[in-house]
Order: C-alpha cells, then structure tokens, then sequence
C-alpha cells in the first residue's frame, strides 16, 4: 500500500450527530484504527458490485471489520443503476435478516454512489434504522453521493422518488481505490468538483487548472487533496442545511439543465457528471447574460472543464422537450424554474430567469455547434 501517511479528517457537524469523512490513500486496510464503529456492532452486512470486488476493494474493509471484531456476510447486488430498484432492495432486508444485523449492528456500503444510495437506504429502513459505514469507490461517490445523508432507489416512474435521510456514522475514502475506475468516471466524477470550486472554493479551481495543465490522468497526490477539497465544500454545505431547504441548493449548480441533458438522452448516453459539465456552460453563460457572472469567471469554468476532457456543448435538443422536462423537475415549486448562477466565483445565487434569456443561451450555444459536432470527446461513447 502506498499511504503510509496518515489520513485526515473533514467533519460533517450536524445538529444531531457529526461524522468524519476520512480522506487518504492506501488506509482502508487499517479502517477501524481510524474510523469508529458502533460500539454495539457485532455484524455487518457488506454491500458492493461485482466491479468493486474484482478491483481488489472489498478484501481490505472486510479484513480491518473482521479484526475489529465484527462477523462480516458480503451481498454483492447486480451491477449498475439498476441495483437501485425495490426488488434488491428487498433482496436486502432479507439478507440482513438472515445475518441476522440486529439494531446496533452495521451496514457497510463499498462502491460507488448506487451502492451507497441502496446500501443507506436499506440501513434507514431495515429495523427502522441501522448505522451505516459509507466507503465510496468512485469519484462521485468520495466528493458528492457519500456526504450528506440522501439515500434512495428509483422507481420507473423516475429516479430517487423513494428514499430517506439517513446519514452515515462515517464516510472512508481511500483515493487509491480510484486507480481501477475507467477513465471516462473518473473524469465524469470532476465535473462535480468543478462544482465545488465554483460556488466555494477558489482554491480548489486553482489546483485542477494546475493538474489540467499537466495532461493524463491526475496524480494521486492531486486526486487526495481535490477529494479533501470537495468534501469540505459538501460537508460545510450540509452542515448548513441537512435536509435541503436553502444552501443546499448551491449545489445544484449546472443541474438545471444538466437533469434535462440526462432525462432526453435516456439517462445512459450522457454521465451525470458530464450532463452537469453541460449544465455548468448553462449556467455560466446565463450569468453573463443577466449581468451577474463576470466574463472572466465565466470563461476560466468553460475553460478549465473542457481541459479537464469534460463535455462543454451538449446534445441538439427539441426545445419544447426541454422546456417540458425543466418545469416537470421536483425542483420547479411555483412555475418558475431555477437556475444557480454566480455573482462571482464563490458566489452563488438562485434564479429564476425569463424563459426568452435561458433560450438566448441555448441558441448561443446551439450556434457553437452541439455536441456531436465537436471533436475532442472521446470519452463519449466509449467505456
Ligand atoms: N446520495 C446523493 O447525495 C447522491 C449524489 C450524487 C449521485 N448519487 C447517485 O449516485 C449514483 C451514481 O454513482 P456513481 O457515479 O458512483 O456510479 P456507480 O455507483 O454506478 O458506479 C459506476 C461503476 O463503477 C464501478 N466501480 C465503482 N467503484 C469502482 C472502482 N474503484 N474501480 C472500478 N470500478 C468501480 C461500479 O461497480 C459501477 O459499475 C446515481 O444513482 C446517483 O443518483 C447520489
Ligand atoms: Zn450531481
């Protein structure tokens, strides 16, 4: 293992209950000399993927349970956001009765964020509640899906319709583990770190424009402190808002329209990372347009997204279909829909803007050529 140093810490302070997120390399093997478990935990069911497994990930966390003392049954759910269905779900309340997990005992979700949406959900539900270790194995997992508390599944009416608060008693990211991702979810995963620097963090904006400059795929020294970076940004904004009533809303800079990118291409063409790549331009551009986002700020985010190999320009798509899907989002409250847009870097407002100046932009950019257009994009489309 390469992390001889030690791990640090970002802490989640919430009102009820505050947690690590635990940020460095090579350390899952000694996960319990730097996580605390439930004191009343004697079991844990471990949750992952098949991908996960094969990478060589799960080996070490259930080896640091076992001498922790814990019995440890693995339930390795079918791979893919398919996992997030009520069936295995269900297959999951059942393999935790057989254990059988009692109510001090753990769940522990390794994989990336559908694992740990499942995994947390059915931790929030089983025995009315059981504590949940998250040990996200992606990108997105580490900076976004593991902190915060939102857990779910999907239904085939839409996606994360059912679901629950629930947060995690600590959240373990070892940065090594991203070594096995394939390049296109690494990439897809700073997206949402762009994100982060954008609304918060100048700092960390400065750090991928550093490690963009240097071509291939970022060193793990860059990968820890951008994780560290973006777990301070999502910890901070959580501890200001758990349950998503102001702040919170931040974060979903570039959402807007990146949930349109996603819902007219069916969810699989575009990653959710890159449709908030999409997004990002969107927003940024519709700044520009309402006076409120400096050209400068404006141009560095298309910029350095677009260094990163992240999609700038979307898909051409049918404008009514658009308009459709952005006043259908859960997010539309009163008729008007909602755009995060910067006043400058680390600062981000609400808006609900005219639809003639969100149309202005789309027209800009469908002028630029859509994405099939632009060379440039091999990541799409590949695996
Ligand atoms: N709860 C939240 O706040 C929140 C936030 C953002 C996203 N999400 C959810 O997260 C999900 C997407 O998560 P994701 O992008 O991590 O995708 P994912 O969980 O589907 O993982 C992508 C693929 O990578 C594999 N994998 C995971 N870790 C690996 C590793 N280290 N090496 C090799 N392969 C690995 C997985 O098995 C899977 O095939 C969506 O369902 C989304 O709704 C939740
Ligand atoms: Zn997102």
């Amino acid at each position: 293992m390469s992390g001889s140093r030690e791990p640090t810490v970002v802490e989640v302070s919430l009102a009820g209950a505050a947690y690590p997120v635990v940020v460095g390399r090579g350390w899952l093997e000694a996960l319990a000399e730097h996580v605390v478990l439930p004191a009343s935990a004697r079991r844990a069911l471990l949750v992952t993927q098949g991908p996960v497994v094969d990478a060589g990930h799960v080996t070490p966390v259930d080896a640091a349970l076992r001498d922790a003392g814990l019995e440890v049954v693995w339930s390795v759910v079918p791979d893919g956001e398919a996992a997030k269905d009520l069936e295995v779900l269900a297959h999951l309340w059942q393999a935790a009765a057989e254990v059988p997990l009692s109510r001090g005992d753990l769940v522990v979700a390794v994989g990336g964020g559908v694992v740990g949406d499942l995994a947390g959900f059915a931790a929030a539900t089983y025995n009315r509640g059981v504590a949940v270790l998250q040990v996200p194995t992606t990108l997105l997992g580490q900076v976004d899906a593991a902190i915060g508390g939102k857990t779910g599944i999907n239904l085939p009416q839409g996606k994360n319709l059912v679901g629950a608060f629930h947060q995690p008693v600590a959240v373990a990211c070892d940065v090594d583990v991203l070594a096995s991702l394939p390049d296109r979810l690494l990439t897809e995963g700073l997206g949402e770190v762009v994100k982060y620097g954008l609304i918060a963090d100048p700092a960390l904006l400065e750090r991928l424009e550093s490690a963009a400059g240097g071509g291939g795929r970022l060193s793990p020294e860059a990968l820890e402190e951008i994780v560290r970076r973006s777990a301070a940004v999502k910890a901070a904004v959580v501890a200001a808002d758990e349950r998503e009533g102001g702040v919170r809303a931040h974060l979903n800079l570039g959402h807007t329209y990146g949930h349109v990118v996603e819902a007219l291409t069916g969810y699989t063409e575009v990653l959710h990372g890159e449709a908030v790549a999409i997004g990002t331009v969107v927003a940024l551009r519709l700044g520009r347009r309402l006076g409120r986002t400096p050209a400068g700020v404006a141009e560095r985010g298309e910029r350095l997204l677009a260094q990163l190999g992240l999609p700038v320009r979307g898909p051409a798509l049918d404008r009514e279909q658009v308009w459709e899907v952005m006043t259908r989002d859960k997010k539309v409250a009163d008729g008007r829909v909602r755009f995060v847009v910067l006043d400058d870097l680390a600062a981000p407002v609400v808006v609900s803007p005219e639809r003639g100046q969100v149309d202005a932009v789309l027209d800009e950019l469908d002028g630029l050529g859509g994405l099939d257009g632009l060379g440039g994009l091999g990541g799409l489309g590949g695996g």
